[in-house]
């Protein structure tokens, strides 16, 4: 480990017991080094679940998706039994991908040499192969990696020792059970690269204080930034809410009466912007969501998908869904900013670790998080 790593691991390590007040900005340089971002790799991606889309993607027997999540090629199928299941998208044979995008299949069939793969991932025809006498055919099978649905969305975790993913949320379903957000519809998709490092990402959606400078035109007006209050902070996740003004969201066509039936008054008044460690935010209000998982490329490159979801009775709503699609797209294209903006200036000599003030506490959440996870060099 290189001495300027060993420092950047102790001043992080140094968050675990640091006060509140006394949190600043992580230096620079986490988020400019290769070796840093190793190691984030391997003790935080590799170990920990990685939201990778949604459950809608795989509702039905044979639907399947495919993702990438570091190195790994995965491919996520609903099987006959009606089990969710992921495993490696390497073919068995010469290392193809088998699987590609999404759809519906019975049998996933290599198109390198028409290998053929069932549902639970066991092989099912090698055509041609019958004269080779070391290859087990009937013990063959992509390697299976752990998957777990969570309140409607797809998670995969790449350590086959990981402690499940649902006791560790727990709390959060509890919380905000009353919303039934696990039966939420998709009625918008986002999935882009953005360029920037993924924590940069991450610090931009623990905070809504942005609401006043980068937002100041799509989310500012019916949730203003200065309302903003942390919540709770959890071990595995946190949240804050920024109140909404019901008068101006209407206005914006994103205020419906509907949305609030069923809610109690203090869950109907705000943003309820949640983040789950280490990558996820999930933000909502009474009747839409929106989410996004930012996925490291590398150091530089973050693949963001994201999606707006409403309750199912509002998902076939011609005018809810015309707003969701520009409204997460610029949403979205407003956040990217925060993310390639700060990237670019990192590297300055006069740059200056600047104070996280009340309305980002999550951000010195996070960073206790990374504490956590990250290995302490003393
Ligand atoms: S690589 Fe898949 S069938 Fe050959
Ligand atoms: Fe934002």
């Amino acid at each position: 480990m290189t001495e300027e790593t060993t420092a950047l691991l102790r001043e992080i390590a140094s968050y675990r017991d640091r006060d509140p007040e006394d949190a600043r900005m992580l230096p620079p340089e986490v988020y400019l080094t290769d070796e840093l971002f190793e190691f984030e790799m391997e003790h935080i991606f590799r170990r920990e679940w990685i939201l990778v889309g949604r459950e809608e993607q795989a509702r039905d027997p044979g639907d399947y998706f495919t993702t990438d999540l570091l190195e790994e090629p995965l491919l996520i199928a609903r099987g006959a039994d009606q089990q969710l299941r992921a495993f490696s998208n390497i073919c068995r044979h010469r290392y193809m991908r088998v699987a590609e995008a999404s759809g519906n299949a019975r049998l996933f069939v290599c198109p390198y040499h028409k290998w053929s793969y069932d549902l639970e991932g066991k092989l099912r025809a090698a055509p041609g192969m019958e004269g080779n006498t070391t290859f087990d055919a009937k013990s063959c099978r992509l390697p299976e990696v752990r998957v777990e649905a969570w309140e409607g969305f797809v998670f995969v975790n790449l350590d086959d020792d990981a402690e499940p993913l649902r006791p560790k949320l727990q709390s959060f379903s509890d919380h905000f059970r009353e919303f039934g957000i696990e039966k939420w519809k998709t009625i918008a998709w986002y999935d882009e690269v953005w360029e920037g490092n993924w924590k940069l990402t991450c610090e931009n959606g623990l905070d809504s204080y942005h609401h006043m400078g980068l937002h100041w035109k799509t989310a500012e007006p019916f949730m203003p930034a200065l309302g903003t209050r942390f919540a709770e902070a959890h071990a595995q996740w946190n949240y804050h809410r920024t109140p909404i003004l019901p008068e101006k969201a209407r206005e914006v066509g994103m205020g419906d009466d509907r949305f609030f039936e069923g809610l109690r008054p203090d869950q109907a008044d705000a943003l309820n912007s949640t983040f789950v460690y280490p990558n996820v935010v999930v933000g909502f209000v009474p009747g839409q969501s929106i989410w996004l998982s930012a996925i490291p490329i590398d150091r530089t490159h973050t693949r963001i998908i994201s999606s707006y979801t409403v309750p199912t009775e509002f998902a076939d709503d011609a005018e809810i869904r015309a707003t969701a699609e520009s409204y997460l797209r610029e949403l979205n294209t407003e956040d990217a900013e925060a993310t390639w903006r700060l990237q670019e200036v990192l590297a300055s000599q006069r740059i200056e670790r600047g104070p996280i003030g009340v309305r980002e506490r999550g951000v010195y959440h996070f960073y206790q998080y990374l504490a956590r996870m990250l290995p302490s060099p003393d």
